[in-house]
């Protein structure tokens, strides 16, 4: 461990000026000044009175948007959205910790065993039920493949993998903003297996890995099956990782390397703005330390524009850039990939050592999907889908938890991330509610110090119903009980 350095005057990027004028008039909407079904100042006027560039306009009426508060009208403008009801106030950030060995796994198991029980009401998992994912088409595209391609069942397919399928992942990166050739990629087992390749490939056991914090916990068993430290960065509930508090911490301890989910990460939902994605490949860049970044939710925007991939700011190769279609797709065929960039070699080295092969059929069945078109034509449905639902359950929410709950305001994703007030132990909250029939996410799963005890994660990934609403004011009630 480094010993402790100065700590300069913090870097503060100026706001852009598209978020200066969206976050202007979601303050007018918020205040009531613009009320539902207003219309707001036409793309030529606000042209005109910012004097800013259209595509500026354009990306602030894409963000309000994004956020819910207004909707396009096709032929007649931007419209303020009727609000089901005010949200609750978003989480405030988390407090700092020194690494630590991580020790989630037990913990983790009971909740995905509850996850996994169908007489239960599921907000306690993070993957799209079948009712949201084109199981069907899915089925059909199955038997195609494997008709043409009997072969499929019986070959090996060896790293880095079907290069139809790198193929059609290097043409979707350019809407990350990123351009790689089908020779950058290397097919995995899902994202996990990308996510811990890419450790295993950059960080020795016992190296310190920076995490966010609240953070996905299969990242939290990957760290601690591989005997890494973890290092929590506060992730904010909108922006993202606190790069503040990574440079300082960056500047006090030796880090192997920093694991984000810069876009709608899980469990916040938060979305690193466009320069935070650049200053934190730059800062990590120039201390040559390596950036693993799971962008798995970053199709699930739920405004018009999917956020660009960090990996889009990568000079030098120092990005390993995760993914996979399990949020949006087909989580059961386990397809996934990796941009390892400098680390290619390595990372295509740990898959052989590791299991030799990605499964052939569900590559061939992938590639077809997205050669075909049909992803996008999902895609397009399950956003509004899981827009929907993520607002209806913060309602619920806002309806029925105790006074003083704050909840997050995802702009993609398939989850809420709900702060309860006072000291209410969430792991107590998990098991009342799993009696009762409802699972959760207790938010101790999310940090390896096992902070954000008072935290759940709700997942909002089945299609609204009575149950569901139900389940969802089960949980608010309980919470009161424990509070009180
Ligand atoms: C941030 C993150 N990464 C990876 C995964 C798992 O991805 P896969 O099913 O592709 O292995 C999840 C699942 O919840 C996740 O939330």
């Amino acid at each position: 461990m480094a010993g402790e350095a100065s700590q300069g005057t913090p870097r503060e990027p100026a706001t852009p000026k598209y978020l200066q004028i969206a976050g202007r008039y979601a303050r007018a909407i918020e205040a009531g000044t613009l009320r539902p079904g207003d219309r707001l100042p036409s793309v030529r006027r606000l042209h005109a009175e910012e004097r800013v560039s259209i595509s500026t306009v354009m990306q602030a009426l894409a963000r309000l948007e994004a956020q819910g508060l207004v909707e396009a009208r096709p032929k007649s403008g931007y419209f303020v959205r009727a609000r089901v009801r005010a949200p609750p106030p978003q989480p405030a950030r988390p407090a700092r910790r020194a690494p630590s060995a991580v020790g989630v796994s037990a913990l983790v198991a009971r909740v995905y065993r509850a996850a996994g029980d169908p007489r239960v009401v599921q907000l306690g998992a993070a993957i799209p039920t079948s009712a949201l994912l084109p199981a069907r088409e899915l089925a059909r595209a199955i038997a195609a493949e494997a008709r043409a391609h009997p072969e499929a069942q019986v070959d090996y397919q060896m790293p880095p993998g079907l290069p139809e399928l790198r193929h059609q992942v290097a043409r979707r990166a350019l809407e990350w903003g990123c351009t790689l050739a089908a020779d950058d990629l290397v097919i995995t087992g899902g994202a996990t297996e990308a996510v811990t390749l890419a450790l295993l490939a950059v960080a020795a056991p016992g190296a310190v890995v920076a995490v966010e914090s609240p953070t996905f916990y299969g990242t939290l068993k990957a760290i601690e099956a591989l005997g890494l430290k973890a290092l929590e960065i506060p992730c904010h509930p909108e922006d993202g990782m606190d790069l503040d508090e990574l440079e300082a911490r960056l500047d006090r301890y030796k880090v192997a390397a920093v694991v984000s989910v810069p876009n709608f990460n899980n469990p916040l939902g938060s979305c690193m703005p466009d320069l935070a994605k650049a200053r934190l490949v730059e800062m990590l860049a120039a201390r040559r330390i390596p950036l693993v970044e799971d962008d798995i939710f970053g199709d699930l925007a739920f405004g018009p524009v999917r956020p660009r991939a960090a990996k889009s700011w990568d000079r030098d190769g120092g990005v390993i850039l995760c993914g996979s279609l399990s949020k949006s797709l087909a989580p059961g065929l386990r397809v996934g990939w990796a941009a390892p960039g400098r680390f290619r070699e390595r990372f295509e080295h740990l898959k052989f050592a590791l299991n030799m092969a990605a499964p052939t059929l569900p590559q061939r069945v992938i590639a077809r999907v997205l050669r075909e078109g049909g992803y996008d034509r999902h895609l397009r449905t399950l956003r509004a889908r899981l827009r929907e639902i993520v607002e209806r359950v913060s309602a619920a929410v806002a309806e029925s938890f105790p006074p003083g709950t704050r909840v997050s305001r995802p702009l993609g994703g398939c989850f809420l991330w709900v702060v309860l007030p006072g000291q209410v132990d969430t792991l107590e909250l998990f098991t009342r509610a799993l009696d009762a029939g409802v699972s959760i996410a207790p938010g101790a799963i999310f940090s390896p110090s096992q902070a954000h005890r008072s935290c759940i994660r709700l997942g909002c990934i089945e299609p609204w119903s009575e149950r569901l609403d139900a389940g969802v004011r089960l949980v608010g009630r309980l919470a009161g009980r424990l509070e009180g």
